[in-house]
């Protein structure tokens, strides 16, 4: 269920800093090239001593001019979709914990929204000092990512840890802390999830099954990603997950309302929810007593809540559910032609174990270019799977 390039097209900022490992980076340019990555360089004046501006154009890095017109560290902030750091000097990290701003790289780092990354290289002594440590210390506790440093003979003749990470390695953290953390930062995704809740008097309505496991899941995955999510659910007994901004609801039509309230601010909606076709015509204000012996009540047509969406101009990228029994590719095919949707997850109903209000499920994802069948699990582990699919389909956010 996973395999992306996950840094294909991505932005990364290498700040160089002035330590023998220095020596490596045409290396890790080239691992970050080769992955994908655009890779733009900014190298401090220490390190200009320890590698040469050309070896590291020479295998693809844009090298930035620090002289150059204009705002050069507010755009790279912007520009970038991740800050890394290596080698990470002592000194560096020093300047960082205290948030200084003092060189391009040092004021880029407080200029952005990036996640910031540091592959740290020094002697063992330095690394292992009181006044390092609390540097690293207040980093992480900032939401620093750490890559090493590793163990092993130093340039400086001693043995211990402190050495650079290799750039393979330093590749690998990488595309950990994307898939992990930050990927989606720019994505404003929108959430549904749970039933919805069509009152026929005061103490009756129509609903279903849906517990919103399954949007649940795929809101909490969003936000691990870094997108902002609000979720706009129907009643659940169901915490609204961290970093999520929740919205409940009780009806179709308030389901609707709050999503397109959201319109502007839209980049990628995912209709989990279990949304009632018809709702009662009238809802009675008082309690509808037994006394005949058949009842006919009128139903009348629900808004599509994501057929609109996807008839949006623009509109975000478009995923929906189709909760089936039957010939479950066939249906949900059908489904995303007719509402005009980007990609489909269709989910059977009528097994056992999988769908509503179970914690596990079976799904198939369509999307114009075919359909692919995965294996039952846990919903928590598809909704980060799709997550995944998602990322891969989602037009990528423009520079501002
Ligand atoms: O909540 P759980 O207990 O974890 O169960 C998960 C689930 C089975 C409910 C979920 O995986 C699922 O399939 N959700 C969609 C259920 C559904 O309503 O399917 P549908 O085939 O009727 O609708 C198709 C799509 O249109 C869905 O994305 C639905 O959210 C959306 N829709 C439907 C009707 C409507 N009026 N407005 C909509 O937006």
């Amino acid at each position: 269920m996973r395999d992306m390039p996950v840094l294909q097209d991505r932005r990364i900022v290498l700040g160089i800093t002035g330590g023998v490992a220095a020596y490596k980076t045409p290396e890790l340019v080239r691992h970050l090239r080769m992955a994908g990555a655009v890779v733009r360089v900014v190298l401090s004046r220490a390190a200009r001593q320890f590698v040469a501006a050309g070896a590291l154009a020479a295998v693809g890095a844009e090298m930035v001019d620090d002289r150059g017109p204009g705002m050069v560290h507010i755009e790279l902030a912007r520009w970038a979709d991740v800050v890394l750091i290596a080698p990470a000097t002592a000194h560096v990290l020093s300047r960082l914990a205290a948030g200084a701003a003092d060189d391009l790289l040092t004021t880029l780092c407080l200029a952005t929204e990036a996640p910031l990354c540091v592959a740290p290289a020094m002697n063992r002594i330095m690394w292992l000092n009181a006044a390092t440590c609390a540097n690293c210390a207040v980093l992480r506790e900032r939401g620093v990512g750490f890559v090493g440093p590793g163990e092993g003979a130093q340039a400086c003749g001693e043995s211990g840890p402190g050495r650079m990470s290799e750039p393979g390695e330093i590749l690998t953290a990488l595309e950990r802390l994307w898939d992990t953390a930050g990927s989606l930062r720019k994505v404003r995704a929108v959430v549904t999830a749970g039933a919805t809740y069509e009152a026929l008097d005061p103490a009756r309505g129509f609903t279903n099954r849906s517990s919103g496991k399954m949007g649940y899941a795929l809101a909490a995955a969003l936000a691990d990603h870094g997108a902002s999510v609000t979720l706009v659910s129907g009643p659940t007994a169901l915490p609204i997950p961290p970093r999520v901004h929740g919205i409940t609801v009780m009806s179709a039509c308030q389901m609707r309302d709050a999503v397109l309230a959201c319109r502007e601010e839209m980049d990628l909606f995912v209709a989990a929810a279990a949304v009632a076709d018809y709702r009662p015509q009238t809802i009675l204000t008082h309690k509808l007593k037994k006394d005949a012996e058949t009842l006919t009540v009128t139903l009348v047509r629900n808004p599509d809540i994501l057929a609109e969406v996807a008839r949006l101009n623009p509109p975000p990228f478009t995923v929906g559910f189709a909760a089936e029994t039957g010939d479950l590719e066939t249906l949900a095919r059908a489904k995303r032609a007719r509402k005009g949707i980007d990609l489909i997850v269709a989910n059977p109903i009528d097994e056992a174990g999988v769908g509503f209000a179970q914690d596990d499920n079976r799904v198939i994802l369509i999307d114009k270019e075919g359909a692919v069948a995965w294996p039952t699990a846990p919903k928590t582990e598809i909704a980060r799977a799709l997550v995944r699919e998602i990322m891969k389909r989602l037009p990528r956010t423009p520079s501002p």
